[in-house]
């Protein structure tokens, strides 16, 4: 009995897993895309520049090294962005600075840069990340890998799509 109900609940995580996966990638396309046509050409790819600027301060606000807010400047900077916008730009920037933050501190002693892991070890099929010569699905793949919190393997998921969307 009990391990019926055990398997149920595990089937269910199971099918939902896939839909999340799903639901990341789109919120990353959405924004690569516009982040692209709006920001790319003076700031390059999105990863490196958020993480080499921005930074979340102790009120958790999204702040630039001499600790203006991010939010109040979206709203005016190059032509400012919308209300959808800029609620999806802040919400990947925060990905990008906490996931930078997490990379270095449980990733890095086994792996080169997230960028480069990506560059050499993993590729996109049909919006998914999977492992380039593995094969693996990446999302699954880092539920049980580099001990992650299921919440941080989504972000990292996610980081890796930015990743191998920006790459030309
Ligand atoms: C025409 C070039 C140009 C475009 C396009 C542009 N920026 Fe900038 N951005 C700059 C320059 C130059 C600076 C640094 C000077 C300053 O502080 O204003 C800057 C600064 C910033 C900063 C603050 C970084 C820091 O360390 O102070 C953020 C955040 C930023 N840009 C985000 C964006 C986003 C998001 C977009 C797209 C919606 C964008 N920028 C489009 C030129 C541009
Ligand atoms: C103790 C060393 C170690 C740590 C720490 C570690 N990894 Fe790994 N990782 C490996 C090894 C070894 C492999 C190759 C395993 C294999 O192919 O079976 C691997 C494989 C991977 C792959 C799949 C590559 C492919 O080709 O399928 C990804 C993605 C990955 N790691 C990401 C991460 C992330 C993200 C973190 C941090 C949260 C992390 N790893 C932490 C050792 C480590």
């Amino acid at each position: 009995m009990t391990r019926h109900i055990l398997f149920s609940a595990l089937l269910t995580v199971l099918a939902a897993l896939p839909q999340l996966a799903a639901a990341q990638s789109a919120e990353a396309l959405d924004f690569h895309a516009r982040f692209e046509e709006r920001c790319f050409s003076c700031h390059g790819h999105a990863g490196p520049f958020v993480r080499d600027h921005l930074q979340i301060d102790d009120t958790g606000a999204i702040v630039t090294e001499n600790g203006q807010s991010v939010d109040a400047l979206l709203d005016r900077h190059a032509g400012g962005l919308n209300e959808t916008e800029k609620p999806l730009f802040l919400s990947v920037f925060r990905k990008q600075i906490e996931t930078g933050g997490l990379f270095r501190d449980k990733c890095i002693i086994c792996h080169d840069r997230a960028y480069e892991l990506a560059r050499l070890k993993l590729i996109l099929r049909d919006g998914q990340v999977m492992g380039r010569y593995s094969d693996r699905d990446i999302g699954t793949f880092l539920l049980n890998h580099g001990r992650l919190t299921p919440e941080e393997a989504e972000l990292m998921t996610d980081v890796f799509f930015a990743l191998l969307q920006g790459r030309r």
